[in-house]
């Protein structure tokens, strides 16, 4: 076995403080769309709405470390990327039950297989953007329609911010299932706290 760093200080606080906002905003948005009470409507509407601002500046940061550090370059993939996926989930549905060897493997300038890397590319590029964007649209919307905004968009707006939400849950049940799946069922999560993970060599 090797110890290899391959999450920086800022990377490991910026992904928990994600999951941290993404939690709360799950829960607050919950309330405020009536499925049970917690803070009081009031509140959690506007709790939700700084923290989606508090997302947006975390995103922000984010973005400019990937591209300053180069570290981005972990989420490109060379050769057929389809191939790749291919061979990542036959693993995950059938050679991980055999206990056969993970195709690709981890070092530090490739910590990430090609399902995680489309995964998380989509996540970060289309996923919460298109997420942010419905829920400002739905938080301006008065305003909008002051500037000739349709008023009967309003629906559509809200049921796609909720679908969102909804497959937002759903990614964090399987993303943390997954994450279960390193070298020890815990390997992968301590390396997220500490940086370090013990790889085969
Ligand atoms: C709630 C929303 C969450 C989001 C949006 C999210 C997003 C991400 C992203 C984008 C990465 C890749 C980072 C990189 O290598 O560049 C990642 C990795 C990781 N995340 Fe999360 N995460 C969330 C919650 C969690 C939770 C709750 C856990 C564990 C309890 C967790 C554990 C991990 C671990 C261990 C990794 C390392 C790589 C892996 O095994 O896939 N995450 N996460």
């Amino acid at each position: 076995m090797r110890r290899v760093y391959l999450y920086a200080r800022f990377q490991r606080f910026w992904h928990w403080m994600q999951a941290v906002i993404i939690f709360a905003l799950l829960v607050t948005g919950m309330e405020v769309h009536g499925l049970f009470t917690l803070i009081g409507y009031e509140l959690s509407f506007h709790v939700h709405n700084f923290l989606a601002w508090g997302l947006v500046t975390f995103i922000v940061l984010a973005f400019f470390w990937y591209i300053t550090t180069g570290d981005f370059r972990q989420y490109l993939t060379e050769g057929n990327l389809l191939e790749k996926i291919g061979l990542q989930v036959r693993y995950y549905m059938n050679g991980i039950f055999r206990n056969e060897p993970h195709p690709f493997k981890k070092n530090e300038i490739s910590r990430l297989n090609p399902l995680q890397r489309i995964t998380y590319l989509m996540l970060t590029l289309v996923g919460l953007p298109l997420q942010i964007a419905f829920g400002f649209l739905y938080y301006y919307f008065n305003e909008l329609v002051a500037f000739g905004m349709d008023p009967d968009w309003i629906e559509p707006i809200a049921l796609i911010h909720t679908l969102l939400a909804y497959l937002l849950v759903a990614f964090v049940i399987m993303h943390v299932y997954m994450t279960t799946t390193g070298h020890t069922p815990t390997s992968n999560i301590k390396a997220m706290v500490t940086g370090w993970e013990e790889i085969d060599e």
